[in-house]
């Protein structure tokens, strides 16, 4: 199965006292989460970004304020997503080109699929193409 770029919902229960947003990795995310990731102290309008994973799967979940993501495949397909719901997550799959403009105070949730390694990064566009 060839993982597109997507929006996955997730269940929320919306309560005077606040939303709960969750998920259950095994049954209801496409991959196995071996890394969890989070940045905070995002500056307004900050680009992040600008590289693909060689295998690595990603799902990012913009728990406040607002993600713009643009991600371009290889063979120029591009996709757009602004993440700006707790209760959304976007799937990265991999081989594809991630750059994300952030608002302030962005918090940004990442689940990968596999442990962290530099290796899996391609941070130069020239060798993505
Ligand atoms: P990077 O993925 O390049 O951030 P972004 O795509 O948001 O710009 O990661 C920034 C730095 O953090 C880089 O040196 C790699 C390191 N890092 C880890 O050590 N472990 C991790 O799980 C992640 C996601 C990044």
């Amino acid at each position: 199965m060839t993982l597109k770029p997507q929006l996955i919902q997730f269940p929320s229960i919306k309560e005077p006292k606040g939303d709960l947003t969750f998920t259950t990795f095994e049954s209801d995310l496409p991959f196995e989460v071996k890394r969890s990731y989070w940045i905070t102290e995002i500056p307004d309008q900050q680009l992040r970004g600008g590289h693909a994973h060689k295998s690595d799967i990603q799902l990012i979940v913009c728990v406040k304020g607002r993600v713009k993501a643009k991600l371009q495949a290889l063979d120029g397909d591009v996709h757009e997503f602004t993440l700006s719901s707790a209760s959304e997550g976007l799937l990265i799959p991999p081989m594809w080109w991630g750059e994300m403009v952030f608002s302030e105070d962005a918090l940004l949730l990442g689940f990968a699929s596999n442990p962290f390694n530099e290796k899996d990064y391609i941070r130069d566009k020239a060798d993505f193409r």
